[in-house]
């Protein structure tokens, strides 16, 4: 089946000033189903050239009408978005779920999260604003809260809607114009969002998109001198390119590099409440998730217990295509699925499995699969507990105090989230003082959820913070006016 016939835009064209155009390489990237293997459509090759004419259109769209756009304007503009993202909510989840196999009913939740940012971003675009400051007799201090201009966005393929919706919405609420350079294995979301903002009226050049290849536009669009802000999410190894890029230009960057975040179970547990959840925030979109728990440190008077309820859970766990709404789909592309494959089979070498779960019988022989797996009693400092696999893959680690989850759980480079599940109280605000991570869960766990919460980490999985009314203070910067008037 070719995904092309049901679209609404052109996904061989890329969106520079408002208008539709070829990219510069004539060389299609095929866009393929990780539920099948099949190829099923194909998007442009952007340039590094077609990266300068998107920053040239976002200089001028600043100048221009989008530039004079008043914040309550910005805000309606995203509202109308909002309402055309829930309106298409259904198209949006099936493309997405197509593109990176996620399954159906996960992909819905994104489109809808998509719509949650959009109206998040929208209702506080006009309530961002600077300050008086009392200063001495006779003069008058105050601040300004400005776009920084042109905006860099290099997003990923696990999340691409939620991740576009968070770092999009949040520059054009604050009044950037943006350029946003979507993974090459997960386009098509990208490409339907500038279909839909042009249609909302957002003015030419307030929004840019060009598809294509890291190594060429990534690295393009994070080095051009005169893009003034950069948002990137993805791995450490290209993070710290960005970070370099940026390092030259002096420009402030925005780096979410995923991380090894940990459940902490302690023995005073509702395990009830918290099983599902233990399991689920890693295998949702089959582990590809930033902030997946895929550490499970459990205290050594319940280890047994959770170990043996988890692997019940791990037991009925089904994985198959996308549109069958299994507990998990493929992962987005053979070489993520070589990935962690790798890392399983390096585990299973010298480790205990303690459950696994199912790829369906009839799951397509081209679909990207891979059987969820536990491993138990890891070693904190095992591999396997250190990097991240990025797949449907725990390690459960005991511990015996509070002092010991501490350890362990900060021992990795990463920090990111982390989850602490106990009832006491007195516990709870300890652990979440202690933790060298950017969110704390208590008793809940939310991998991708919360649009609300300010997200990001410390160490390897980087710096800044997005979604929340804080990402609105990192996509503007503040001018400081002290005027003497005696
Ligand atoms: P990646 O970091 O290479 O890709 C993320 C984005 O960066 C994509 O849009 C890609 O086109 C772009 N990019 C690649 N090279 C670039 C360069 N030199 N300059 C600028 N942009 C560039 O990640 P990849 O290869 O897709 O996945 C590898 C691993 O990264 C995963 O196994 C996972 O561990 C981690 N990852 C983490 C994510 C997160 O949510 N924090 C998301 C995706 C991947
Ligand atoms: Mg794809």
């Amino acid at each position: 089946m070719k995904i092309a016939n049901s679209l609404w835009f052109d996904p061989t064209m890329i969106y520079i000033g408002g208008q539709w155009r070829k990219p510069g390489h004539a060389d299609t990237i095929p866009v393929e189903n990780p539920s099948t293997g099949e190829v099923i459509g194909e998007i442009g090759q952007g340039s590094a050239a077609d990266v300068d004419a998107a920053v040239v259109a976002a200089e001028a769209a600043m100048e221009g009408e989008w530039g004079r756009t008043p914040a309550v304007e910005r805000g309606r503009l995203l509202a109308r978005m909002a309402q055309m993202v829930l309106s298409r909510a259904e198209e949006l989840a099936y493309l997405e779920s197509t593109d990176v196999g996620k399954p159906m009913k996960q992909a819905q939740a994104d489109a809808v999260n998509l719509a949650r940012y959009l109206e998040f971003y929208g209702g506080a675009a006009d309530k961002v604003h600077g300050t008086t400051i009392p200063y001495q007799e006779g003069f008058t201090v105050y601040t300004l809260r400005e776009p920084h201009g042109v905006t860099g966005h290099i997003i990923p393929w696990n999340y691409p809607m939620q991740i576009l919706g968070r770092s999009i919405g949040a520059a054009l609420a604050m009044g950037n114009a943006c350029v946003l350079k979507p993974a090459e294995d997960a386009s098509l979301s990208s490409l339907a969002f500038a279909a839909i903002a042009a249609e909302a009226g957002l003015p030419a050049g307030a929004l840019n998109v060009v598809t294509g290849y890291g190594a060429e536009v990534g690295a393009a669009l994070s080095t051009h001198p005169d893009v003034h802000h950069v948002s990137f999410t993805g791995s450490v190894a290209t993070g710290r390119h960005i970070q370099e890029a940026a390092a030259k230009n002096v420009v402030p960057v925005t780096l979410e590099l995923g991380g090894k975040s940990p459940h902490i179970v302690f023995d005073d547990v509702d395990l009830d409440a918290a099983l599902p959840t233990l399991v689920g925030a890693c295998m949702q979109a089959a582990g590809q998730t930033c902030s997946a728990a895929s550490r499970v440190l459990v205290q050594r008077g319940i280890y047994e217990e959770v170990r043996r309820r988890m692997a019940e859970v791990y037991g009925g766990l089904v994985v198959g295509p996308a549109p069958d709404n299994c507990d998990l789909g493929p992962l987005v592309s053979k070489k993520q699925k070589d990935i962690v494959s790798k890392f399983i089979e390096l585990g299973k070498q010298d480790l205990t499995v303690a459950a696994e779960g199912k790829i369906r019988d009839d799951a397509p022989a081209g679909g990207n699969y891979v059987a969820p797996v536990l491993f138990a009693d890891v070693s904190p400092d095992h591999r396997l507990a250190q990097e991240e696999i990025f797949g449907p893959v725990q390690v459960m680690i005991p511990f015996e105090d509070e002092a010991d989850a501490i350890r362990i759980a900060n021992g990795t480079e990463y920090g990111l989230v982390a989850g602490v599940w106990t009832r006491d109280g007195g516990r709870q605000m300890r652990m979440a003082r202690k933790l060298n991570v950017g969110q704390v869960f208590i008793n809940n766990y939310g991998a991708g959820g919360g649009v609300e919460l300010p997200f990001g980490g410390v160490g390897k999985s980087g710096h800044g913070r997005e979604k929340g009314f804080e990402a609105l203070y990192g996509f503007s910067r503040l001018k400081t006016v002290t005027a003497q008037h005696g």
